[in-house]
């Protein structure tokens, strides 16, 4: 399991402290959510603060843009720190394009879909990406309840992914508790994104679980 805790739930008084509290209490990457105020109604925050906190962890930068035609950016979060850079199938107009910008800026390439978008829309993609995320609430703001018919949307994918053979990592997004935590793993996540549920002190134990940690 992969703890990619989001800092849209930190305090920004003092977000380089909490993400160096995120680096010591076990988190493998930092969940970055990049919101432009059109593909979701919310604005959250873009590169200057991605560069500031570049300085204060080595952790992996998991940048997820909830940004209309995001092929704009892609070399710019490069130049940030980004190094997954996760983008909506539902913001592309081409998908291929923005998967090959991303890897030829030297970066990871993530695809996600919002919890309304057929999960077969992935699959042509599964070969060509490091990571699908499937959103387990409306992207746009942290703090909201899981959506449960996510969960045959996570087995769905990791069962092609299994069929295929293929080492893409399933990531999801929004509304993880330490109560729902076994069902999102036994489905077949594993890359965990978490933002109001995360008390950075006790990161690992929050997910713990024998089978895991
Ligand atoms: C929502 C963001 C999430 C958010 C998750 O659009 O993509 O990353 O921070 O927050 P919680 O865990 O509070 O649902
Ligand atoms: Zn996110």
């Amino acid at each position: 399991m992969i703890l990619s805790p989001s800092i849209l739930a930190a305090d920004f008084c003092r977000l380089g402290a909490q993400i160096e509290e995120a680096d010591k209490a076990g988190a493998d990457y930092i969940h970055i959510d990049v919101m432009d105020g059109l593909f979701v109604p919310s604005i959250s925050f873009g590169m200057p603060v991605i560069s500031s906190i570049r300085k204060a962890t080595k952790r992996t930068f998991d940048v997820h843009l909830m940004i209309q035609d995001p092929i704009r950016y892609i070399d710019t979060f490069k130049k940030c720190g980004a190094e997954i850079i996760t983008v909506h199938y539902e913001a592309c107009d081409d998908v291929d394009a923005v998967i090959s910008a991303i890897h030829a800026a030297g970066c990871k390439a993530g695809l996600s879909i919002k919890p309304g978008t057929p999960t077969e829309v992935l699959f042509p993609y599964l070969d060509k990406v490091e990571m699908v995320l499937v959103m387990t609430v409306e992207p746009g703001f942290g703090g909201q309840k899981f959506i449960d018919y996510t969960l045959d949307k996570i087995t769905a994918v990791r069962k092609e992914i299994n069929r295929r053979g293929v080492s893409c990592n399933v990531e999801i997004d929004g509304g993880v508790t330490r109560e729902n935590i076994d069902m999102i793993l036994d489905a077949g996540a594993n890359v965990i994104v978490a933002g109001s549920s995360v008390s950075t002190s006790d990161l690992r134990s929050l997910f713990a679980r024998s089978t895991f940690c």
